[in-house]
């Protein structure tokens, strides 16, 4: 089911306000308050969406005594283009693959583990196209059915996705057609929302469509079935795997691909549903390495009153998760699969469909060191392009060898070992450098100038880290403490937010 478009209850209306704004125009016309041709070019500019930028900049400068602005030094650091790592299926009349024959759910699979209902995914989506589509695919070749995936469109630009009216080269270009195309679903929300009140319009949606539990999944992030049996590695991100009992350790003891028992991704997280189900009733979330991918209780989130939209970003995590435990709710690490926190992205995402055509290699679509990375990073870990070109060649002898090997068989899982050994350099990647540049994916693009809802890149980044400032003093405030992990290092209670001193000098 695909929810795009105007809210079906607004439709009635836009004719009507629609006549009476050609109206007051005409009135205005009329009496001359608007120039005409001023109003000509903005109307035309509604229309293409493309004004000349430069031309209108300089023509809209009033003709007043007030000196012209000072502007601010252009950055010289510009990311290169990003580019679109699925080809093929911008192409919108060639065939795509199939997923590894091993990872395609059984019809009706949701049913063998006791659900209702297949269990949805709520994919949240604002900036960074090529990586929204390696998340995506990553999730369906390791099993997920698409019907069963819900991308939620959150850029602030209205239908302009949806009607195609954005370049690749804009933050907020989203691909309508390539992601019909893969069978997903697509939601978009009405306005730009935080990230809580996103969490919040998962709850509603759920709500609203009467579903219990659901799974959501940041969009940075490549996932894989446990292929190659069991996986032990600590990945950045990874927090220690809770186990109820030792028998539930067994049963977590992954068996590989083609042996009976076998479970992809997908089976996994229904198998982790049925158990979450059978051992506990007052369960609110099931984490899979953090919140990466997420299990969800709604009836928890009612329980505490959701997210809380104040805190819009960082902090919120602690707020929410503190009231829950309060309030008697569990949360647990758990595994259902491989899962790689990334920055990059795969060079051609027919990698994840097992193409033997084509390398594994990734990109960094954002180079250039983040504005958050103050401190210069020691050389040898900045790497030069000449270092970067020399490993990249390294790297390419190293698969040259590897595809040999491949020839010989066992191709699947060699090639299986070839991606996961990729996808957790870029995991390394991206947790390199103390962290410090996990977020510069974001800044990637920096086009779309003219296209509608245009918004500076640059100004999107710098609002983003104020609000989210903003929101960790709120979370200070409400509670009177600053560290996140409230019922470890306090006697807070539910009810004492927002009524308790600081407690700290
Ligand atoms: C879990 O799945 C099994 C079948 O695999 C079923 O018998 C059981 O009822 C399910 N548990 C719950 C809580 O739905």
């Amino acid at each position: 089911m695909i929810l795009v478009g105007s809210p079906r209850g607004l439709r009635p209306l836009i004719l009507p306000f629609g006549l009476v704004a050609i109206a007051l125009v005409l009135v205005a016309l009329y009496h001359g308050v608007v120039d005409s041709e001023g109003l000509l070019e903005r109307l035309l500019m509604i229309n293409s969406g493309r004004p000349n930028h430069v031309a209108a900049q300089e023509d809209r400068r009033p003709t007043n005594t007030h000196a012209p602005p000072k502007y601010k030094p252009t950055p010289t650091l510009v990311a290169p283009s990003v580019t679109d790592p699925f080809p093929l299926l911008a192409k919108s009349t060639a065939a795509l693959p199939p997923i590894p024959q091993y990872n395609v759910p059984r019809h009706g699979l949701h049913r063998e583990y006791g659900l209702s209902y297949a269990p949805p995914i709520f994919i949240g989506y604002t900036r960074m196209w090529p990586m929204l589509l390696q998340c995506v695919v990553s999730y369906l070749t390791a099993g997920w059915p698409p019907e069963s995936i819900f991308i939620v469109e959150n850029t602030g630009v209205q239908d302009s996705n949806a009607e195609g009216r954005l370049s690749l080269q804009n933050p907020f270009y989203l691909n309508y057609g390539s992601l019909r195309r893969l069978g997903v679903n697509i939601i978009q929300t009405p306005v730009l929302l935080t990230f809580s009140q996103m969490q919040n319009f998962f709850l509603s949606t759920a709500r609203a469509r009467g579903w219990p539990y659901y799974f959501y999944s940041h969009q940075d992030v490549l996932v894989f079935s446990f292929e190659d049996g069991p996986d032990t590695t600590q990945r950045p991100g990874d927090r220690d795997w809770f186990f109820y009992d030792e028998q539930d350790e067994i049963d977590l003891r992954p068996v590989a691909a083609g042996q009976p028992g076998y479970r992809s991704f997908y089976e996994n997280c229904l198998y982790e549903l049925n158990q979450t189900l059978g051992r506990e009733e007052r369960w609110a979330f099931r984490w899979f390495q953090y919140d990466h991918l997420t299990l969800v209780n709604r009836a928890a989130l009612e329980a505490v009153g959701g997210w809380d939209s104040l805190i819009p970003y960082y902090g919120s995590d602690c707020d929410l998760n503190a009231r829950l435990e309060m309030d008697g709710w569990t949360m647990r690490h758990r595994r259902v699969g491989i899962i790689n926190d990334v920055s990059t992205v795969m060079e051609d995402l027919l990698g994840l469909y097992r193409d033997p055509n084509v390398t594994p290699r990734f990109v960094d679509p954002n180079p250039i060191e983040s504005a958050e990375a103050e401190e210069k990073e020691p050389a040898k870990e900045v790497q030069s392009d000449s270092t970067k070109e020399d490993d990249q060649d390294d790297r390419n002898n190293e698969v040259t060898e590897k595809r040999d090997e491949r020839a010989k068989g066992h191709r699947e899982l060699a090639y299986f070992r070839e991606l996961v050994s990729l996808v957790d350099d870029m995991g390394a990647y991206k947790y390199r450098n103390e962290n410090k540049n996990r977020n510069s994916w974001q800044n990637s693009q920096h086009g779309g100038a003219g296209e509608p809802y245009f918004y500076d890149g640059n100004g999107f980044s710098t609002a983003f880290w104020i609000l989210a400032e903003a929101g960790r003093e709120i979370f200070r405030q409400k509670w009177g403490h600053q560290d996140c992990d409230l019922v470890k290092d306090t006697a807070l209670k539910l009810e004492d937010q927002w009524r308790v001193e600081k407690d700290w000098e």
